[in-house]
């Protein structure tokens, strides 16, 4: 087989800071069908020497003469729903890990003055991007958006977008190799045309100062940050509130100033009273059209530690919680939509909670905002899961990578009140460095909320179960996960005992066990619903004892598929520890926590 030999592939690096708000910005949509390629030995990307092939399927090519071989055709290709997983969207994807093409062609006209990106949600995990052909940018992690400025490849009427995605897993990944989870490959979120102004607000971030409860004048601080240098004219306004604050950029393009507003006149966010106030910020220009304008549903609250407290707005808060995984509420499959979100946050409400776990990895912005509506605070958290590979720079990088697109995605919701960095990490002098790192990072981009991970009981004997870690030094609160009555010392919780030698806030991250909905039986028989509520009336009396316990969030809403689940006629490629079946039926357990919560 002859085929032309490769030649270096050009890269037009177009990648820019991921910008704030999109949802609150001028997007065009490019969600809907989009064809694709299942492309397991990525043919359409190396030759048969392994390097990488300028004809590839980025070219979309199509025969120019009735001899010209081309061996694909997208638009001859099946299509899926985008934003959306290939897993359950074609049975032959269900179980599959590798390279898949996508192509959408769409119609654009270029506007004077204005820049277009091209804005991803998440693509899950490693991702090429191409416009017109031209090789715009690679990015890697499944669960935070990027974006390429694409406004030299456009042109006007039709282009075309091609993107590469590959699931498949690797050591040095973050997750790595093996994780509790389903591994839902494509395009999982929106993708969007943002149109922007030559200069624009990059990026911002509005937080309310601590202050004395009997505080008469309360800061609120801004910050601005320009996507170019120079000083340049910015205003902050809150309508509602009747607030506005002129700012003026500095060299860098940045700007920061304090608003002050009465005490008297501003409500705190909530769980009980979410109030988000419209907050709008333009960067005025020489002429209208070249100016930048955004706006965005703000609340304002206080979240902080004092001992062994958590408190909210000043106040000692219990969180009464529940982790999620980012499924769709009935039957799998991401989730990725306000609606998806309300029904799994509205089965948390009937369970009582004020508070989510968002589960190993950083869920959809609709969801983080639908949750803000509604009064429910959260843990937001980077898949640094089990043993990732500690001394790998590459490793680092990208874990720090996620946690920065993270934090600046969500850094101006009210009710993300927890950063966590890591679950249930393996105790090493390369991993306290790893994440002592990443915890210092973490507070540099945000001093305004908690930092956690969630960490592992280090030793039971007797009844007693001690915790001690490393990373407490690092963290604000202190989190574990343990699962006593189910993965150990079944009927024994109502006599254990805990040492907890920190003086910090104390969340139990995870507890919990499985059982198949409808599957009755004695309570000392493993699956049924019976096993469960009886660990859950043994587990609760016991977390009751836990000194400094501000809150937990159990293992877990909603039963959830995972490829280590294989047990035939119960787990059926689903962890059964949902308090909900993966069709939303509630099992007896949900009871227990319900009423427990009731009490708190
Ligand atoms: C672990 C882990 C979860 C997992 C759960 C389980 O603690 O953090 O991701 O699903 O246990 O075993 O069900």
């Amino acid at each position: 087989m002859t085929m032309l030999t490769a030649t270096a592939l050009s890269v037009v690096a177009q990648e820019v800071p991921q910008v704030a708000n999109v949802l609150g910005r001028q997007n065009v949509s490019l969600n809907g069908k989009w064809n694709y390629i299942i492309d397991v030995q990525e043919e359409g990307y190396y030759d048969y020497r392994m390097n990488p092939t300028r004809w590839g399927f980025f070219r979309n090519a199509k025969p120019q003469r009735p001899e010209e071989l081309i061996e694909y055709d997208f638009d001859k290709a099946a299509t899926m729903n985008i934003p959306g997983d290939w897993c359950t969207q074609d049975e032959r994807l269900f179980f599959y890990e590798g390279t898949v093409w996508f192509k959408k062609s769409f119609n654009h006209k270029k506007q004077e003055g204005r820049r277009t990106l091209l804005y991803f949600g998440a693509v899950n995990y490693d991702c090429r991007v191409w416009v017109n052909t031209r090789e715009v940018g690679h990015h890697i992690g499944g669960f935070t958006p990027f974006n390429y400025d694409v406004t030299d490849q456009l042109k006007d009427g039709e282009n075309v977008v091609i993107v590469k995605v590959d699931n498949k897993r690797h050591a040095e990944d973050v997750p790595t190799q093996i994780f509790d989870w389903w591994n839902y490959g494509g395009i999982t979120r929106d993708v969007l045309l943002v149109e922007v102004p030559e200069v624009y607000i990059e990026n911002y971030k509005l937080q309310l100062e601590k202050a004395d409860a009997k505080a008469r004048q309360r800061d609120i601080s801004v910050a601005v940050q320009l996507n170019k240098p120079g000083e340049r004219q910015l205003k902050v306004s809150i309508p509602e509130l009747k607030l506005s604050q002129a700012l003026t950029t500095d060299a860098n393009g940045f700007a920061s100033a304090t608003i002050k507003v009465p005490a008297k006149n501003l409500m705190l966010w909530s769980p009980e009273s979410p109030v988000r106030y419209r907050v709008e910020l333009s960067l005025a220009a020489a002429a209208p059209a070249l100016g930048d304008f955004v706006a965005d549903s703000i609340g304002f609250r206080t979240v902080e530690t004092r001992g062994k407290q958590i408190l909210l707005n000043g106040k000692p808060v219990f969180l009464k919680g529940i982790s999620i995984h980012e499924e769709k509420p009935n039957g799998g499959g991401r989730a990725n939509s306000t609606a998806d979100a309300h029904t799994l946050l509205s089965w948390a409400k009937e369970l009582g909670c004020n508070f989510v776990r968002l589960a190993h990895y950083p869920h959809n912005e609709y969801a983080v905002r639908e949750a803000e509506r509604m009064g429910i605070m959260m843990w937001s958290e980077i898949p640094c899961y089990w043993t990732i590979a500690w001394t790998n720079p590459g490793t680092y990088a990208n874990a720090q990578r996620q946690l920065t697109d993270m934090i600046r995605r969500d850094q101006n919701r009210a009710n993300i009140i927890i950063w966590s960095i890591a679950n249930e990490t393996p105790h090493s002098k390369e991993r306290d460095q790893f994440l002592g790192r990443l915890a210092q990072y973490a507070r540099s981009l945000d001093n305004t909320r908690l930092i956690s991970m969630a960490m592992e009981v280090t030793g039971a004997s007797n009844y007693k179960n001690r915790l001690h870690d490393n990373m407490h030094e690092f963290v604000d609160v202190v989190s574990f996960n343990q699962y006593i009555g189910w993965y150990r010392d079944v009927n024994d919780a109502p006599k254990m005992e805990w040492e907890i030698p920190y003086d910090k806030p104390v969340i139990v991250s995870e507890f919990g066990g499985g059982a198949k909905y409808g599957y009755h039986g004695a309570k000392n028989q493993r699956w049924t619903e019976e096993f469960q509520e009886n660990l859950y009336i043994e587990n609760t009396a016991m977390l009751d004892k836990i000194d400094g316990l501000c809150g937990t969030t159990p293992w877990i809403l909603k039963d959830f598929r995972s490829p280590r689940r294989v047990l035939d006629g119960i787990q059926d490629y689903y962890n059964r520890k949902g308090l909900f079946s993966d069709k939303g039926e509630k099992k007896k357990a949900f009871y227990v926590l319900k009423k427990w919560y009731e009490g708190k």
